[in-house]
């Protein structure tokens, strides 16, 4: 194995990836972030410089981080922010890791703005069909305005369309930092994300939503697509003619370069059932191009672009992630921890310490509250502060695994909206899916081989059981992946372990970071 070294600058810079000019965050100077490919066992050391004007906090999205709980890099959990002009090195290995996955920031609504980058760990034993070549497309919605400004329409009465909780809707979306909004949509003069491939070979393309609200309907005009892998689960090949990802989520596709050679629309939609109101501007398709047999310049027809061609009959049907089996999968082991939950969000007007009169998220009855200077892990290991600062606050909802245990989470969510949920350092196994609240027996009940993931769409009124084995010391955040409704509170945590956590060695400079 081998050690890549990695130097992050984070900074405000505006761009304009879809054409429109805004003000973003980012890495390097780039949009999307640098990639991170490795292999698994390597590790991977990470020198981020903060030189924004607030703190910020890395997150490597879906790994373990066994051992380095601290180095998962979730604001006010596992770290304080990294204040603004200092440096934070993060230091980690993919042991055990393997698949598509990404990393950004988690801190506030930070990422939305352009902090967000892919992390590819290869393996010899994957598990997954053999291919010639590998393209990562991170497929994201957009916002042309500054997210903590939509944060605060957002949260308020009079904000978006009058009603405080109708998330913002996006104005379009990008590929891999390319969109067309600004740039005369769909004609010859926009710009689109595209790559010259060879023809009749296999592409694993990793699909990944780095975007903060919606799901993306994933298609390639006149192929179909060949799951393989799920939230870096190897599963056995399922063949599909589109695939919703929602945010957070990732799904390997197979792609073969099979057809004419020409030039074919990549198509990535935004899902428009979440819209909370009419944006008319928003741009609900964006589109790329992958080629192959024709020159490097070679565009497809743009009459297609809004009749796109039809499958042959017969073509396989959308992607459906309960119909998705790992590879070796088996039976999860039984619980022997059980924590109920239930999701809902409503507007809180009680003037209490923390809950002014803001739309909120809840979990039972708290709401989570990010509060600046704080991290969960240091206050449990009583390294707060000398001022005391890093006391953890009472808003926060926290589940203490204090041995080793198959947690069983069950999760009603009595909201309106679905819900992206993802669990740090573990994944879990979905065993059960259904309408309205849990009752003891789920519509799709899968104990035979459930899928493993570590992140799922919960539905408005339905309930999930999600079954992890709790073995890795440290803070785990579970939380809605929308960024709006993480920021609202949507997001408890699992101090699993706390006799193992309490014996890191955690870099002194960390501890001071927290004021
Ligand atoms: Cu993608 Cu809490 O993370």
């Amino acid at each position: 194995s081998t050690t890549r070294t990695y130097d992050f600058v984070v900074e405000e810079r505006r761009g304009a990836p879809d054409g429109v000019e805004k003000l973003m965050l980012v890495v390097n100077g780039q949009f999307p972030g640098p990639t991170i490919e490795a292999n698994t066992g390597d590790r991977i050391v990470v020198n981020v410089t903060n030189k924004m004007s607030n703190s910020t906090a890395i997150h490597w999205h879906g790994l373990y981080q066994r051992g380095t709980n601290y180095y998962d890099g979730t604001d006010a959990i596992t770290q304080c922010g990294i204040p603004p002009g200092a440096s934070m090195i993060y230091n980690f290995t993919f042991d055990g890791w393997m698949g598509s996955t990404w990393w950004h920031a988690h801190s506030m609504t930070q990422y939305t703005d352009g902090i967000v980058g892919a992390l590819v760990v290869h393996a010899k034993n994957e598990s997954v069909p053999s291919y010639d070549g590998d393209l990562v497309l991170q497929l994201s919605d957009f916002y042309h305005t500054f997210s903590p400004a939509l944060l605060n329409l957002y949260f308020t009465p009079g904000g978006l369309e009058g009603t405080p909780g109708n998330e913002p809707v996006p104005d379009g979306g990008v590929i891999n930092g390319v969109g067309q909004y600004g740039n005369s949509a769909n004609t010859p003069k926009a710009a689109f994300w595209n790559a010259t491939l060879e023809s009749n070979k296999t592409y694993r393309l990793r699909l990944v939503n780095t975007g903060s609200f919606v799901a993306m309907q994933f298609s390639v005009d006149n192929h179909t697509l060949t799951v393989v892998e799920a939230d870096g689960t190897a599963v056995k090949p399922f063949e599909v003619s589109s695939a919703s990802v929602a945010v957070a989520q990732r799904y390997s596709v197979l792609l073969r370069t099979n057809q004419s050679a020409g030039a074919y629309w990549i198509r990535a939609g935004l899902d428009q059932d979440a819209f909370t109101y009419d944006n008319p501007g928003t741009q609900t398709e964006i589109r790329g191009v992958i080629r192959y047999g024709v020159a490097n310049s070679t565009m497809p027809d743009f009459e297609l672009l809004d009749n796109p061609p039809s499958l042959p009959t017969g073509s396989p049907q959308e992607l459906d992630t309960s119909d998705l089996v790992p590879v070796g999968g088996g039976p999860a082991p039984d619980a022997t921890f059980q924590v109920y939950f239930t999701i809902s969000m409503q507007y809180a007007s009680t003037t209490g310490d923390n809950y002014l009169s803001k739309f909120l998220a809840f979990i039972n009855s708290t709401s989570w509250e990010p509060l600046q200077g704080t991290s969960s892990l240091f206050s449990h290991l009583g390294n707060s502060t000398s001022d005391g600062s890093a006391d953890l606050a009472d808003s926060q909802l926290v589940t203490t695994i204090n041995e080793q245990h198959v947690v069983q989470m069950v999760i009603d969510n009595l909201d309106d909206g679905d819900h992206p949920f993802h669990l740090h350092g573990h994944k879990f196994w979905i065993v059960g899916q259904g309408d309205g609240r849990f009752q003891g027996t789920s519509t799709i009940a899968n104990n035979t081989a459930p899928m493993i993931c570590d992140t799922l769409v919960i539905p408005a009124y339905t309930h999930a059981v999600l079954r992890f084995t709790g073995d890795n010391p440290g803070f785990w955040a579970f939380h809605c992946h929308i960024q709006w409704h993480m920021a609202a509170g949507l997001l408890f945590q699992f101090n699993v372990l706390p006799s193992e956590s309490a014996k890191f060695d955690i870099p002194q400079y960390m501890l001071e970071q927290c004021k």
